[in-house]
């Protein structure tokens, strides 16, 4: 299974239901490394990603069993190794996220420094500068963060950028660090919300998760309990703008709307028709696709991990849309493959113009990061003809149960 074969054309219709978060799922798994006791973790969606993670808590000398198909059973005990291995490490960048929960729980650290998506350099400076606020040594020795407690207090810690990853380090480490610590400028993504909850249910004293100031109270210990993740907003980001641009109808099951507001503010600038209906959206695409000029902006602006999606969307628009890139400095590669199937599209550092085509063709391509990947599916797709997507294993990453996803809304695509 190296490839994905998709022959284009064909309007999608039916329901899709939507799967637990990824990036709601990763925190939440690392963070029950600070539990005592077992963690249960439903909707957690069955992707690489999450498989990579559990494989890391279990070499370390936790217990991590999926109990049903979508949850999992965690458990980690004091004398747990502190020292993520690299070859898992390299595989996935949210094993970053180990560094907070590992500090908070043993007081020691050893985070192989992470692989992930090749779309910029994404540097930790904000994450060690948090847990050194802490009270927390930091170097980097042979390719490790190593961190060690010093004398643990709650401080006021301003971020220079509302990083998701340092806000949730420092919220894990800082929920068992004495005294309160007051996080400015923090990140307001649903995730970092998601994580709070289950914090709190561990035990936890965090308030103001969803404004960019968090207050936490350190507590001596959490325990384990049972959670449910978040639907994931990029899942249903990317099914609706399947719709869009299939000109297809498509009903998405088990979102939380507000979490997707900006993306389908630009769907329907985009000449979409989006309904809301409790906990499902519809999307009904138009014949003729508009132009649209966006920016990715941390939370609640437009997502990052939906902007290489919208570029193949607009690709198709008629007239000329400016997509600037506000969050990652790399984040432009799929362009070059957009062009192979006779996109036009013009990168200029942080900003794509893309010139709308009537069509786009099929031909081979290859997905250089996960978004990459599912905005060349969506591009597939409406193309006329067949595309042979390779490199598909990024896709896999993030996106539980694609091909039969998509296949039960009547896209013709297959794995090869
Ligand atoms: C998380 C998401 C990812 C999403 C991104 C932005 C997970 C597992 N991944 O990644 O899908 O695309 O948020 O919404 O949740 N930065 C620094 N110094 C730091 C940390 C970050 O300069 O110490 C910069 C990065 O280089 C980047 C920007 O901040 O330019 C955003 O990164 P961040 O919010 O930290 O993203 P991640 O947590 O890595």
């Amino acid at each position: 299974m190296n490839k994905i074969r998709v022959i284009g054309g064909r309007p999608l219709t039916g329901k899709v239901r939507i799967s637990g978060a990824k990036n709601a799922a990763l925190v939440v798994i690392a963070a029950s490394v600070l539990a005592r006791g077992e963690s249960i973790i439903e909707n957690v969606p069955h992707i690489r990603d999450v498989e990579i993670l559990l494989d890391i808590l279990r070499g370390l000398g936790a217990e991590a069993n999926w109990l049903t198909d979508d949850t999992v059973s965690i458990r980690v005990p004091d004398n747990i190794n502190h020292r993520t291995p690299y070859e898992k490490a390299k595989l996935l960048r949210a094993s970053n996220l180990l560094l907070g929960s590992m500090a908070g729980r043993k007081g020691v650290a050893d985070i192989s420094l992470p692989g992930g998506c090749n779309i910029g350099s994404r540097p930790m400076d904000l994450h060690l500068k948090g847990l050194q606020l802490l009270g927390f040594e930091t170097r980097l020795e042979h390719g490790f963060i190593k961190a060690r407690a010093g004398t643990l207090h709650g401080r006021d810690i301003y971020l220079d950028f509302p990083s998701v990853g340092a806000t949730e380090n420092i919220m894990m480490a800082a929920s068992v660090v004495p005294g309160q610590t007051i996080i400015e400028n923090a990140a307001k993504e649903p995730e970092v919300v998601d994580l709070a909850n289950f914090l709190n249910a561990m035990g936890a004293r965090i308030r103001g998760t969803g404004t960019d100031v968090i207050k936490i109270e350190g507590v001596p210990e959490l325990k384990g309990i049972r959670h449910a993740v978040i639907p994931d907003r990029i899942e249903v980001g990317t099914f609706m703008t399947a719709a869009a641009i299939t000109r297809g109808q498509v009903v998405l099951e088990n979102v939380i709307p507000t979490h997707v507001q900006p993306i389908i503010a630009k769907l329907r600038e985009s000449g979409a028709k989006v309904r809301e209906k409790g906990d499902c959206i519809e999307v009904i695409g138009a014949s003729r696709i508009i132009a649209v000029d966006l920016k990715t902006m941390p939370y609640p602006g437009f997502p990052t991990d939906m902007q290489s999606q919208f570029m193949a969307l607009l690709s198709l628009a008629e007239g000329t849309s400016v997509i600037v890139e506000n969050v990652f400095e790399n984040r432009f590669q799929v362009a070059d493959e957009l062009k192979r199937m006779g996109a036009k599209i013009k990168v200029e550092g942080h900003t794509a113009v893309v010139k709308g085509v009537p069509r786009l063709y099929g031909t081979c391509v290859k997905a250089s990061d996960l978004r990459a990947g599912a905005a060349l599916v969506l591009a597939a797709l409406a193309a006329e003809g067949e595309t042979e997507i390779s490199q598909i294993h990024h896709i896999f990453r993030g996106y539980e149960n694609l091909v039969e996803k998509f296949t039960s809304i009547g896209a013709d695509l297959q794995l090869i």
